[in-house]
């Protein structure tokens, strides 16, 4: 086997010109043999820009040449099980956006067609994979093995602890500022996007559930599928995650702030820029570089001050011409694409696989359920273990 993965690009839209391109042709442990679009002009700007060996409007093309190992998926999730069922088929390795899926018998034939096949699917969610995620892992992986108090905690009680059963759990916050405008319309087509819980809650569920490190067990949502919503999702061991996704937001601040907290630890990972520690010894702050920055002159600023500084620059420019981009954070895309890289090179474990894929499908079902009955609704047993987990005849 060599040391680069021969794979294909199916999907060469927004996300694609956005993050992928730049990230595929750039790692040394890929080779992007074939572009693959619908689209024209798609094709021609993946070739002016990137200049791949090989461009088709057919994706078989791509799943037909034995050189190819692995292809990234990229087209809208619309469109994905059958793309999935024939890559598979063919025994490549799959990357498949976000979400995998949009309701459960198309996870169901996802997860059958892969493992069938005994092929990797890695998941889209990205944030998994971002420098400032990996570190909080860590940071709350050590803790959770080995919970020390800190020095300084305030304690009230003489005596030692007062163990409760409720003092174990894992509480977190995630807040996403985001902004419909600018929101590509697919997303908030009922029938092709499914709107936001669907399209871009899945990735902070999906978060969630590896951050709390256990099944999710119920989920009350207030607010609309298409935009704007508050989520509570309940854990097995009683752990809760709040999730505040307003889209009336503004890009002028960040977009994202996760808090963790457990057993005297807290955590704050504001915007992929800065983590902050508190309740430990040895970790205070770690900051992180921009993924890409356009405003190097202004250092002005810590951790996410900084991008609002950098956004008021960018803000300046826009006034005056439309090609102001905003400067761009690492939200773990290229260091997820070089876990592929791993599975197809190593026959590594998918950092993100069709489990998770389908786990996040379902609670983000039960969500849109739950705001539509303004009720809390159950994730049960047997739609989650027997279908997927157990219900899989391979
Ligand atoms: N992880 C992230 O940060 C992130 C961000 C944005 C979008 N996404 C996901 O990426 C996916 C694509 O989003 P987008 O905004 O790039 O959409 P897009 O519409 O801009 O691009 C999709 C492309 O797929 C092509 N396509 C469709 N069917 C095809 C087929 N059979 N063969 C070849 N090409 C085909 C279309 O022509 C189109 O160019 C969505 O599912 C979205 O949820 C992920």
């Amino acid at each position: 086997m060599g040391n680069r993965a021969t794979i294909g690009i199916i999907g060469c839209g927004h996300i694609a010109r956005d993050m992928h391109f730049g990230n595929a042709f750039s790692n040394p442990r890929l080779r992007v043999k074939w572009c693959c679009d619908l689209l024209d002009e798609n094709l021609a700007y993946a070739e002016k820009n990137y200049a791949p060996e090989k461009l088709t409007k057919d994706y078989m093309d791509v799943l037909n040449d034995p050189e190819v190992q692995g292809v990234m998926i990229l087209t809208t999730h619309d469109v994905r099980l059958k793309l999935i069922e024939d890559a598979a088929a063919r025994g490549k390795h799959i990357y498949a956006e976000k979400p995998m899926a949009t309701d459960m018998r198309e996870a169901y034939g996802i997860m059958k067609a892969v493992r069938q096949a005994n092929v990797k699917l890695v998941v889209g969610f990205n944030r998994r994979c971002a420098p400032i995620v990996r570190d909080a892992m860590e940071i709350l992986g050590r803790h959770r093995a080995n919970p020390v108090t800190a020095p300084w905690r305030y304690k009230r009680r003489e005596g030692g602890e007062q163990v409760m059963k409720e003092s174990k759990a894992t509480m977190v916050l995630m807040r996403i500022n985001d902004d419909y405008m600018s929101f590509k319309s697919y997303a908030m087509d009922p029938y092709v996007g499914h709107g936001a819980v669907m399209g871009e809650l899945c990735h902070f569920v999906d978060l969630a559930c590896k951050i709390v490190g256990c099944e999710p067990v119920k989920v009350y949502a207030e607010g609309w599928a298409r935009i704007n919503q508050s989520m509570i999702l309940q854990f097995e061991d009683q752990s809760i995650c709040t999730i505040v996704d307003a889209a009336v937001g503004s890009f002028d601040h960040p977009k994202e702030l996760i808090e963790i907290y457990h057993k005297g630890l807290s955590l704050q990972l504001d915007f992929y820029l800065q983590l902050r520690a508190g309740g430990i010894e040895g970790v205070q702050k770690i900051d992180y570089p921009f993924k890409e920055d356009m405003y190097p002159e202004i250092t002005e600023g810590e951790g996410s001050m900084r991008l609002i500084n950098k956004a008021a620059e960018r803000n300046r420019r826009a006034a005056r011409s439309a090609e102001a981009p905003y400067p761009v954070v690492d939200k773990g895309h290229y260091g997820l694409l070089d876990r592929f890289a791993d599975c197809v090179l190593l026959g590594a474990e998918s950092p993100c696989d069709e489990l998770d894929g389908a786990r996040a499908t379902l609670v983000a079902l039960k969500a849109v359920e739950s705001a539509r009955l303004g009720l809390p609704v159950k994730i049960s047993v047997d739609e989650y273990d027997f279908v997927f987990r157990e219900g899989l005849v391979c």
